[in-house]
């Protein structure tokens, strides 16, 4: 029995290995770490339980028989993250570039399955080359299936793809139809095509971080939800993220203890909205003050800051925020703030979790560059994704709230089910000076005359009381108890039931 058990340990040894302490060393110099240490920073200590390590692929092109690595370029398995189960899959590079064969697939679906059927999170840390080019079509069959199975596990249970080295073709686009996706500062790369395809194919010179590195895709393409400094960071950060996630479309919203009152009042509210409508003020700042313990996880801050969305915690319970940012660009909406809110909005919506929208927007953002960018089209996803949501709304208007922008950003029209305003609200078609200038253009040359008519619709409109007279608004509240009217609103609609009427499935303006 012990020559057995020998066997099992040096076998275990030699998988443990991937490609080799060479490639481990080349992996380290590169600021990265492998497969196994990540995993171990990932999970729980000790809890990681895993499959099939001793899978080998069945290629034998191009010299492929004489070169099996046991594991196959990817760990899989499943553990917990305080104390919830997840399950993952963690490419190595250090085997053939962490490229996926037939069998590496399989390994990667049986665990997608499993986290289907068992529904709980499915992680992917990706740091790999795509489909096995030795393989030819059966590495994109495989490719084929896993996924099929992020499509289907849409929706169904949290997906998370953290990208921590260069990752090209299939190791692009199964993360894309995860729920976020994560990259490593300076060590990871997403692109279609590498650079040298690219030079190519359109003689563009470009370097791997110019085409696809994180400062890409946090701010320009928007592909990347956020990114860290290194593994370590990003691995942390992944535990805290997956804390506010729910395990599926099922269950409910996690519960942590939460040591914040939801009663508490916030004084400095009542002085953060500037005297001069005109100037900003950070909406971060509210939002800070009004989750519980100021904990905040933002999805996606550099990308389209103004608009703002992220989890918190409201009296221990993951609620999703969505606000509009002052700060920037006064906090329009664009096609840019539209697309990345609705996204948010929809996976809320997906896994049950509370939505809290603040309002200060002037309107939606004129221009030919919007126009021909589509934003009819984007700010419909937003007006989409908050109207077909049945999940908990509620809204809080703390300055403007102007025109279209008014109905999109979770209106009581659109069933928002608690809608509360601040006294300095201003709710209307469009600010008082646009206003007047279309309703009196032709007393524009009288100076005088135009102010007094500036004046008057900013007498009129520019409060919340004509919306709170109509019941758009169901109360004008003070702002620092806004904390508390949430916490309150958000518990009194614990078991909210809307049903939205039968269909397939919707068709969103994509
Ligand atoms: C087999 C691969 C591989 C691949 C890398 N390797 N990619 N082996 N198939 N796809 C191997 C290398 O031969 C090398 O082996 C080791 O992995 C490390 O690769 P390097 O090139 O030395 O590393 P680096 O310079 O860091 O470059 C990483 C890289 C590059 C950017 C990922 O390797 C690359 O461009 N690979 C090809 C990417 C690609 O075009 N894939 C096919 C996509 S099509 P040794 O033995 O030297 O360590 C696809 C279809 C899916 O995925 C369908 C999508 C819709």
């Amino acid at each position: 029995m012990q020559d057995i058990l020998n066997e099992l340990e040096e076998r275990r040894a030699v998988a443990r290995l991937g490609g080799g302490e060479r490639r481990i060393e080349a992996q380290h110099k590169r600021g990265k770490l492998t497969a196994r240490e990540r995993i171990e920073l990932l999970l729980d200590e000790g809890s990681f339980e895993e499959f099939d390590m001793f899978v080998e692929h069945r290629c034998s092109e191009f010299g492929m028989g004489e070169t099996k690595i046991p594991g196959d370029g990817v760990v899989t398995g499943w553990g917990t993250v305080n104390g919830r189960t997840v399950y993952l899959f963690a490419k190595d590079f250090t085997v053939f570039g962490g490229s996926l064969s037939e069998t590496h697939a399989k390994k990667i679906t049986k665990i997608q399955d499993m986290a289907l059927q068992n529904r709980a999170p499915c992680i992917g840390l990706f740091d790999a080359g795509g489909a096995r080019i030795q393989e030819g079509v059966a590495a994109l069959g495989g490719y084929g299936e896993v996924f099929l199975r992020n499509v289907l596990a849409s929706g169904v249970i949290p997906q998370i793809s953290v990208i921590m080295g260069p990752c090209a073709g299939g190791d692009v686009y199964s993360p894309a139809m995860t729920d976020f996706i994560f990259m490593v500062k300076d060590t990871s790369y997403m692109f279609v095509t590498g650079p040298d395809v690219v030079k190519t194919v359109t003689n563009e010179t470009v370097s791997a971080e110019e085409l696809g590195g994180a400062s890409v895709h946090t701010t320009k393409s928007s592909i990347a939800d956020n990114a860290y400094d290194n593994d370590v960071e990003a691995l942390l950060q992944m535990r805290r993220f997956i804390d506010f996630l729910p395990s599926s479309n099922l269950a409910p919203v996690p519960e942590l203890p939460s040591f914040d009152d939801g009663e508490r009042v916030v004084a400095s509210l009542d002085t953060i909205i500037p005297a001069n409508p005109n100037q900003p003020y950070d909406m971060k700042e509210l939002i800070g003050k009004v989750v519980d313990e100021g904990d905040f996880f933002e999805i996606q801050a550099a990308f389209a800051r103004n608009i703002v969305i992220g989890f918190g915690r409201m009296e221990g319970r993951t609620v999703g925020f969505t606000a509009n940012q002052p700060m920037v660009l006064a906090g329009v909406l664009d096609s840019d703030a539209s697309r990345k809110a609705a996204r948010f909005v929809r996976f809320c919506d997906c896994f049950s979790i509370p939505l809290v929208t603040f309002v200060d927007v002037p309107g939606f953002l004129p221009g030919t560059a919007q126009e021909y960018g589509g934003l009819i089209k984007h700010g419909a996803k937003l007006l989409f994704a908050f109207a077909e949501a049945t999940v908990p709304k509620v809204t809080v208007i703390t300055r403007k709230a102007y025109g279209g922008a008014y109905d999109v950003m979770s209106s009581k029209h659109i069933r928002g089910d608690v809608n509360y305003a601040w006294p300095s609200a201003e709710i209307a078609v469009m600010g008082p000076k646009g206003a007047a200038e279309i309703l009196y253009r032709s007393e524009l040359a009288d100076a005088g005359k135009i102010e007094q008519r500036i004046k008057d619709y900013e007498d009129r409109f520019a409060n919340p009381f004509v919306a709170a007279e109509r019941g758009y608004i169901d109360e004008v509240i003070v702002p620092r108890n806004t904390r508390r009217r949430i916490s309150r609103a958000l518990n009194m609609l614990r078991n909210k039931r809307t049903e939205n009427p039968w269909k397939k499935h919707d068709n969103i303006p994509l």
